[in-house]
Formats: structure tokens, sequence, C-alpha cells
């Protein structure tokens, strides 16, 4: 064997005995390269990181000859760490492929070093690839509709015009008055899953020490307009009022006559979303946990004008005080009526700030989170280290909100992001919101609503039991194949499996 570099100072027999001993040691350091890669801790997949893991200490020698030959690799290490591998060539794949080539060719140090560093970038390359591989499956299946739920929103539409029950007047006309009652506790829900608005609403009634006092104001979009209505009218959680309206019935809502909303829902980007086409623009060499977000802020549902109509609540309920506006991802687990009787001290939203917290992933979030401040519009107007707060569960006071005017800034917003291609910030709703409503803001306890749930496998389930509201926010929806098995029973109890529409779209209690 030729050791160039080394043969001033070793016979040939130490260097085969050091050369052996590395090869003994690279499988534990290919683990321990792989791992840190999959938990994305940080990236050591580098050389650097081999000659650090390498330290004599950790090999153990004392010896003055092999410590010196280990420097002396170290030396060749650095020098190949700068090199840049050819593509061309055809590198070991295999540990004990790489073995044998070492037995067969008598490669020198550097060659052996080069063949080293060729044969660890390419596993890193495998190990990111079948990881972003699994974040790409995990988000079709986050944004496709589940058959079973797509099924019961079919059957009960079919319902709804089969069945003169499906479509008894909600509610009853002698109740319409509480309808804008204000000593009742109002409660919006926007969404077109009818599944999850049946447990918002169940878990909200169950929960209330007064359900004769809850009113609930679910709103639809035009398709999901008769299956909603069919569910709620044949399954009614009396004594709560449970209203359903679809978007298409605000007349003063026509997209023409506002702008924003036409271009949300032309804006180009959109066409792609719904034609599947999630990974135009997208760069599969970064960051996993950033490709991620990027898939995240392509769902259809963060593009949705259901998903923008809380920005008008006001007008929505122009007789209301006070509402408390739910996903359709939370579980209610306790009353909420005092809720009403925080004084929000003049502010517009009742809401959990999530920049501070135990948990220090799910509640870290400033608005350098969510807004691009790279960009000048940015910078000059916000601070990035902002407080931000949750959507999910919000008490709103309308008095106050209709002396604001949240609403225009809010759609100012939305339209300067459609116009700058969406550079200012890629999620959703919230960074507008985050925007319009500076200086309206009421924070309150953050025992009122705990997020997490649907991208946090960690959620202390205790923790989980003990708030008031829990929110399913991310990607692990609990309706969906990839929840999170521990958590999806805090949701599955407001399912009744038994009724006769979620037993026929095969529904089933998870086991
Ligand atoms: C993709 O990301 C990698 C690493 O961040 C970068 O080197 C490369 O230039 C990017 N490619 C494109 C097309 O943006
Ligand atoms: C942030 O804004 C800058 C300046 O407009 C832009 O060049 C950049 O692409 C934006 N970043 C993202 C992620 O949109
Ligand atoms: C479940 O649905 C069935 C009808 O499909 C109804 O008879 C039953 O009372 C419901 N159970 C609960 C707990 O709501």
């Amino acid at each position: 064997m030729k050791v160039k570099a080394a043969a001033r100072y070793f016979s040939n027999r130490t260097i085969f005995y050091t050369v052996l001993a590395l090869a003994f040691l690279l499988p534990f350091v290919f683990i321990l390269t792989a791992v840190d890669t999959l938990e994305g801790v940080n990236d050591c997949s580098s050389l650097d990181c081999l000659r650090r893991r390498l330290g004599p200490r950790f090999l153990g020698w004392s010896g003055d000859d092999s410590t010196k030959l280990v420097k002396e690799l170290y030396k060749i290490l650095e020098q190949v760490n700068s090199l840049e591998i050819p593509d061309s060539e055809k590198f070991p794949e295999s540990f004990s492929e790489f073995l044998s080539d070492m037995k067969d060719k008598e490669y020198d140090a550097k060659t052996f070093a080069i063949r080293l560093k060729a044969m660890i970038e390419n596993m890193d390359k495998e190990v990111k690839r079948s990881r972003l591989a699994e974040q790409l499956h995990k988000h079709f299946v986050a944004t496709s509709i589940p058959k079973a739920i797509h099924c019961l929103t079919l059957r009960l539409t079919d319902e709804y015009s089969s069945n003169s029950r499906a479509r008894k007047q909600l509610p009853a006309p002698e109740l319409l008055s509480l309808l804008s009652d204000n000593s009742c506790h109002h409660f919006v829900l926007a969404t077109d899953n009818i599944l999850a608005a049946s447990v918002v609403v169940t878990s909200v009634v169950r929960s209330s020490l007064n359900p004769g006092r809850v009113v609930f104001h679910v709103i639809t979009d035009k398709k999901t307009y008769p299956g909603m209505h069919a569910w709620f009218a044949l399954n009614p959680l009396s004594p709560a009022i449970i209203e359903v309206k679809g978007i298409h019935q605000f007349h003063w809502l026509r997209r023409e006559s506002i702008p924003v909303l036409k271009a949300i829902a032309n804006y180009h980007g959109v066409r792609n979303h719904y034609h599947g086409n999630h990974i135009v623009g997208t760069n599969v060499s970064e960051n996993p946990r950033v490709f991620t977000s990027k898939l995240q802020a392509r769902s259809p549902k963060y593009v949705s004008l259901l998903n923008h109509m809380r920005i008008y609540l006001p007008e929505i309920f122009p007789n209301l005080n006070k509402v408390v506006f739910l996903d359709d991802d939370v579980v209610v687990q306790r009353d909420l009526s005092p809720l009403w009787l925080i004084d929000l001290s003049g502010k517009v939203n009742g809401a959990v700030e999530i920049c501070k917290g135990e948990d220090t992933w799910v509640m870290a979030k400033s608005f350098r989170t969510y807004f691009n401040f790279s960009h000048p519009l940015i910078a000059d107007k916000l601070d990035p280290d902002e407080c931000a707060w949750a959507y999910g569960m919000n008490i709103f006071d309308l008095n106050a909100w209709r002396k604001t005017n949240i609403r225009e800034t809010y759609l100012f917003w939305v339209m300067e992001n459609l116009k700058s291609s969406v550079t200012l910030w890629k999620l959703g709703t919230l960074p507008p919101a985050l925007i319009a409503f500076r200086g309206y803001v009421h924070p309150i306890d953050p025992s009122w609503h705990m997020l997490g749930l649907g991208y946090q496998e960690m959620t202390d389930t205790d923790s989980v039991r003990k708030a008031a509201v829990i929110h399913y926010n991310g990607q692990c929806k609990p309706w969906l194949e990839i929840g999170y098995k521990h958590l999806q029973p805090f949701w599955t109890r407001h399912v009744n499996y038994t009724n006769d529409f979620i037993r026929s779209c095969r529904i089933l209690e998870p086991q």
C-alpha cells in the first residue's frame, strides 16, 4: 500500500492497521450522520464532521506514532474536503463495497479520502431524498379530501334533495330571534368539512354549562351548503341553536364588487394548487422543513375564500356585539362562557399570544416567523420581534371592530402581497390579520387555547386534557390517516360512529 503523505513517518504495517481501525469505525459514523440529518439538528454530512467525530481521543490511541498518523490523515481529509467530487466516476454505494474496493485497488491516502467523501455525500443525498419523498407524500395526504369525508358530503347532499326533514328551516321559525340576541353566546365556524364541523359544534355544546344559551353560526360554501344543512337538520343538538349559512347567500359579497377576493380567486398560483402542481417553484435540494412549509403554503385551504370570510364578521352579523370564532380543527373541552366576561379594554380581538411558552417550537412565533423582512415594504412597516397571536379561538368585539378600518387594512395588504407576487408572506390568512389587527389585540390567558396538535407529536396528553380548547393546527389533522394516534381520541370521542351516514361512508372508529 502506498500512502505517500505518511511514508516518511510510518511503516506500511502501522498504516494498514490504522486504516483498518478507521474502517471499523466508519459504520458508526454513518449511523450518526444519518440520524443527525434525519432529525435536521445539524448538517453533519461533511468530512469536517467526520474529522470532529474521529478525534484522537475518540479513537482511544495514546501512542505517539498513531497520533501523528491520525493528524496526517486529518490533513488529507481537510485537503479533500474542499475538493469537488467529479460526477462522472462511480463511487461505492455501501460500506462493504467500499471495503472490497479498497482491498482490490490499493488506494493511496488521498484517493481513499476522496472515495470516502463521495460515499458519505451520496448517502446524505439519499437520506435527504427519502425525507423529501416522505414530506411530499404527507403533503398530498394532508391536502386531498379523504374519500370518506367526500362521501359524507355527497350522501348528505343527496338527502337534502330527497328528504324534506333534511331541508327544514334552521333554526325553527319561533327561535329565529335568538340568532341576533346578544344575551346568548354566539359561536362562528367557517368550513366545508361536515365531519369537522360536527365535532366542533358537538364539543362546544357538550362542554357548555348552559347549552340553551349557545348559538352556532356555521358558514360554508355553495357546494357544501345542502350537505351541511342536512347534517344539522337531522342531528340537532338542542337546546343549542344552530344556523347554517352559505357564502353564496351573502348578496353584498359579490366577487365582482370586491376586487381583492376576485384577485385571490384568480391568482395564477391558485390554478396550480387546484391542478395539483404543488412542486413548481419549490427546490428539492433545500432543507426539508423549509420545503414542507412551502408546500403547506400551497394548500388550497390557504387560498380559499371561506378562509378569508372571518374578516367580514361585522358585516355578516350586523346585530351582534361579541362572537367567538372557531377554526374547524379545534375541540372545545371546557365551558367557554367566561370568554364573554373578559374585559377586552376596548380592543377588538381577544387572542392567545404565541411568542412565549414552554413549548419552544409551537410557541416561538414572532412577526419574523411570518413575514419576509428582506422585502422593503415589510421591513419599513413591521417590527420582526413583535409577538404573533393565534387564530383558531378568538373572541371578537364586533362593536369595537366596527369603529376601525381593520378590514380595509387587511384587504389592502392581501392586495399588496398579490401585487408583489406573494413575496411579502407565504402562509394564508394570519399574516394580513397580524398587520390589520395591530393595536387591537387583547392577549388572553394561554390556557384558553392550546396549539400544535397537528404538527407536534410530542404534545403532552396531560396538558391536552386540561386545555379549554385544543387546536390541531398543522398538517396532521385528526380526521386523516396521518393524524397522531395518541391525540386522535380527543377528537374522535365527539364523532357519532353509530350515525347512519357516518357508518355508510365507512368512517370507522379507530381501534
Ligand atoms: C436550490 O437550493 C440549493 C441549496 O439551497 C441551491 O444551491 C440551489 O442553487 C437552488 N436551486 C435553485 C434552482 O434555486
Ligand atoms: C423577500 O423579498 C425579497 C425582496 O423583494 C425577494 O427578493 C425575495 O424573493 C423574497 N423572499 C421570498 C421567500 O419570497
Ligand atoms: C348518533 O346518531 C344516531 C342516529 O343516526 C342517534 O340516534 C344517536 O342518538 C346519536 N348519538 C349521539 C350520542 O348523539
